[in-house]
């Protein structure tokens, strides 16, 4: 699909959960991608799986950035927008509910899911974050009181270094999120003890889904 502005897959509740994962990949990822991971994470929740938008060296990413880690931070303000507006008009068109919609996002996925954390603290009611950075430090503390969310960072990445990760869960804890970073011994990819912590972390938070 290509309405709403984005490209898309979107996969319905099987028994009408209220839940819906909105699955972000990294670079160089399509909206298939994490589809399979989705469904591992939760068998009950609707999947909504959009492509990043912009291109870098063929490969789709959800913002431009300059060089590794620096951002673009127009391009960063200006997807965000674009990307909350496509959930909201995605809950329209396919009748999930709005104030259920979880991001799991990985690397660069899970950092246009920390801008919208940041930039509309509405859109998600929680996240499942995989090696994310901090994608920007705000001027104003955003609401997130009584969001959960679950940082899954490595010890070993070679990407991320372990002060980003800290420092991303305290911006988000001061803005009133339950947040729970979980580290593994672990490179940038996501292991399957990880997947299997995710997983239960959700059927906690989120037991309808
Ligand atoms: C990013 O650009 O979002 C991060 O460097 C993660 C990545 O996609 O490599």
């Amino acid at each position: 699909m290509t309405e709403l502005g984005f490209v898309h897959k979107f996969a319905p509740a099987p028994a009408g959960s209220s839940l819906t994962l909105l699955l972000l990949h990294g670079t160089g990822g399509t909206e298939s991608d994490l589809l399979h991971l989705g469904r591992e994470l939760s068998q009950g929740a609707a999947l909504l799986s959009p492509r990043g938008r912009v291109l870098e060296n063929g490969m789709p990413r959800f913002f431009k950035r300059l060089a590794l880690g620096v951002f673009d931070m127009q391009d960063l303000t200006d997807q965000t927008h674009a990307l909350a507006g496509f959930v909201g008009g995605a809950s329209k068109a396919y009748g999930f509910r709005p104030d259920g919609v979880v991001a799991v996002g990985y690397s660069n996925g899970a950092n246009i899911a920390g801008s919208t954390l940041i930039l509309h603290p509405g859109t998600l009611a929680g996240a499942v974050l995989v090696r994310p950075m901090v994608p920007f430090m705000p001027e104003t503390l955003p609401d997130l009181s009584g969001r959960p969310i679950l940082i899954l960072a490595g010890t070993r990445d070679a990407l991320v270094p372990r002060e980003e990760s800290e420092r991303l869960a305290g911006l988000l804890e001061r803005a009133g999120a339950g947040v729970t970073l979980r580290w593994a011994e672990a490179t940038h990819s996501i292991t399957g003890g990880e997947v299997a912590a995710a997983r239960a972390w959700l059927s906690a938070k989120f037991p309808e889904g």
